[in-house]
């Protein structure tokens, strides 16, 4: 499908949608020419304890980046979710559970949720859980991972949310990185039919060295299953929470005081503790709900992501309760128990607003009609990408065949340390094309620029910038600052670096290219090539290792591994799975290397820095195409590596 390819907004979804592309031009042109008028205005989406008189104080020049937004105001990230919506729709329902299997689900009003938030909280603070305590959830796709996050934003505590498809050891660095006092898990989760061992995981976890921050550890009881209990530490969530009073003020918290870490994957070394404070996160992740997602009473909202990463952080979260809308929190796999399911699901809650993955929609491309079989899914309105570049192939199926051809697809580009959506269509505004991010949102100046930092000007490709702060960016990586400025501020000065590559077409539009750094996007989950080489090598056998990213029909990307073993060791298929399975059990069964390939030698520079580059071509099959090698201490390394490659 040629980028050519436009579907056109028309005039019927233009009237019906928030925005229309003049108010989108208009508007955009204001916030970039007066952020402080803009942002003033728009942060009263919220409701503020005490009003801001200040609205934007960021700097970008190195050695000082700051960033902060409505500094002098106060307000309360679960007040904004839920106690403001009481009067007008307590009886709405705020959370839509639908299990892992289909004949679970549970309807949670906005009063019920209130009920549960505050009892909650106040178990937490009666655990003696205070404003700036760390909370680590470890939790399954239940509704109690909501109560929880909105707990500790009711009495100012900083969650640090751990993908539950996380290991002990992945989860022990987290736990000790960010000092967190207390742990909520459950006794397992479900996914696909099967238990996924929760509580086991924070034992195994909490056996390591440094992990003795932790005081506590509350277990919600979801499936009942066999678990061990430690007397001085463990506490059941149910027991401490049912004889709170079911009324908790929420604290007032100033605009930048933290609100939570999440961890996520660099190019280099540990995951880094990505910090977002009060007041700027929410006001985006509001603002780009609403916008972005064309949000209108009586929506219903699905977006599939797990809380363990920031989309279920920003959409499936706070951005959503914050408008007063029911979002679906969904505990399985889009394909479980039957390859429709996903469709089933929309049927069945009638969904209007769907959010999801490229890797998911090509899995059940995969799966041909099959993938919406018996459904209609009639309801939708509204379809979402993120986590990755949407091939177009994937972006048409999904639009043909999720989106009966008349959903408009919104490609959304954001990160980590965006916080919220940077750039997207909006679906009554932007002309769409398959496989382009398109425009930016309000307030968000991209800029493509050369590797020395120079902007570049029209249609062209580049190193995504932003070029100023929004209110949404991540303020610093907990506990250093240096490492922030280090990673997203150094390559280029004056610019916040992406890490991404794009290109921009003759009318504007970003089409995003992925990384240009050494982090993976597996299935939409991002990984260091760095942390798994680092499990790679602490398994006892293994020398050396390089791991680098090939294209993979269903993954995006999949992981290749050069491993370089100990003289003496000696490949052999038991070795292949051991290895594997090392490196799932290290990180968790993301990381899993797709392709092991037993390398005698990894080619090196005369200073001993491996050739990545080089790597890269030959797991790609492209070794017609290595660039220059002269720098190559051994060249021969290379033929043999390309040999190999040939035959496995
Ligand atoms: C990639 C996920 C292309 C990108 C919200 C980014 C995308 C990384 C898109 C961040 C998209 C995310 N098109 N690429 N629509 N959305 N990415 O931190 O490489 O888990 O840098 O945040 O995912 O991944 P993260």
């Amino acid at each position: 499908m040629s980028e050519n390819h436009v579907y056109p907004v028309s005039a019927e979804l233009a009237e019906k949608s928030l925005l229309t592309n003049e108010q989108y031009l208009a508007d955009y042109a204001a916030s970039i020419n007066d952020p402080e008028a803009f942002w003033g205005e728009k942060g009263k989406i919220l409701d503020w304890i005490k009003p801001y008189t200040k609205v934007k104080n960021c700097s970008y020049d190195p050695g000082h980046i700051s960033i902060n937004w409505f500094e002098d105001g106060e307000l309360n990230v679960s007040a904004n979710c839920i106690d403001r919506h009481l009067a007008s729709k307590g009886d709405q329902v705020a959370i839509l559970w639908e299990g892992d299997s289909p004949d679970q689900d549970q309807s949670i009003t906005y009063n019920e949720l209130h009920k549960r938030v505050c009892q909650f909280s106040n178990a937490l603070k009666a655990q003696d859980v205070q404003k700036g305590d760390v909370v680590c959830l470890y939790m399954p796709m239940t509704p109690e991972a909501a109560v929880a996050m909105l707990a500790c934003t009711r009495i100012g505590a900083v969650h640090s949310i751990v993908f539950g498809g996380f290991s002990p050891e992945a989860i022990a660095g987290r736990i000790i990185d960010s000092k967190s006092k207390i742990v909520i898990t459950a006794d397992e989760g479900r996914r696909g039919g099967r238990p996924v061992p929760l509580k086991a995981n924070v034992d195994e976890a909490l056996e390591k060295e440094g992990t003795d921050c932790v005081e506590k550890v509350i277990v919600f009881k979801n499936t009942g299953g066999d678990v061990a209990w430690h007397e001085q530490r463990d506490l059941d969530w149910e027991t401490i929470t049912a004889p709170q009073s079911e009324q908790c003020e929420p604290t007032a918290m100033n605009a930048e005081d933290p609100l939570f870490i999440l961890y996520t994957s660099g190019s280099t070394g540990t995951p880094k503790g990505v910090l977002h404070t009060t007041g700027g996160y929410l006001v985006y992740a509001t603002m780009t709900f609403k916008y972005v997602f064309d949000y209108q009473e009586g929506d219903i909202y699905w977006c599939t992501a797990d809380v363990g990463w920031i989309t279920g952080h920003s959409y499936l979260v706070y951005g959503p309760l914050a408008n007063g809308a029911t979002t679906l929190l969904f505990e399985g796999v889009p394909t479980y128990p039957t390859t429709a399911r996903m469709s089933e699901v929309v049927d069945k809650h009638n969904v209007t607003l769907l959010y999801t993955a490229p890797t998911a929609i090509r899995a059940l491309m995969a799966k041909g009609d099959d993938a919406i079989k018996g459904t209609s899914r009639e309801s939708l309105r509204i379809l979402g990408s993120v986590g990755e570049p949407i091939n177009p192939e994937a972006w048409e199926w999904y639009y043909d065949k999720i989106g009966n051809k008349s959903c408009p697809i919104v490609d959304t580009w954001w990160q980590t340390e965006t916080g919220g959506i940077l750039i997207t269509p909006l679906p009554g505004a932007t002309d769409l094309k398959p496989g382009s991010a398109t425009r930016p949102f309000f307030g968000v100046q991209p800029a493509l620029v050369d590797n020395e930092g120079v902007i570049l000007e029209g249609a062209i490709e580049g190193n995504l910038v932003m070029l100023d702060s929004w209110p949404g960016q991540m303020r610093t990586l907990f506990n250093n600052h240096d490492r922030f400025e280090q990673t997203y501020f150094s390559t280029f000065k004056g610019m916040y670096t992406t890490g991404d590559g794009a290109r921009r077409d003759e009318d504007g539009y970003y089409w995003i290219t992925g990384r240009v750094d050494d982090v993976l996007n597996v299935s939409g989950h991002r990984m260091g090539t760095a942390e798994i080489e680092s499990a790679l090598v602490s398994h006892p056998k293994i020398a050396e290792a390089a791991v680098v990213g090939v294209p993979h029909e269903i993954k995006g990307q999949g992981i290749y591994a050069y491993v370089t073993l100990n003289s003496g060791e000696f490949s052999s298929p038991e070795l292949y799975a051991e290895v594997k399975q090392w490196v799932r059990k290290e990180i968790g069964p993301i990381a899993t290397p797709d392709i092991l390939h037993w390398a005698e030698g990894l080619p090196k520079t005369r200073s001993g820095k491996i050739m990545r580059r080089i790597l890269r071509k030959i797991a790609t099959g492209e070794s017609d195409q290595l660039g220059d090698t002269s720098t190559l201490a051994d060249p021969s390394v290379v033929d043999q590596l390309i040999k190999e490659n040939a035959e496995l």
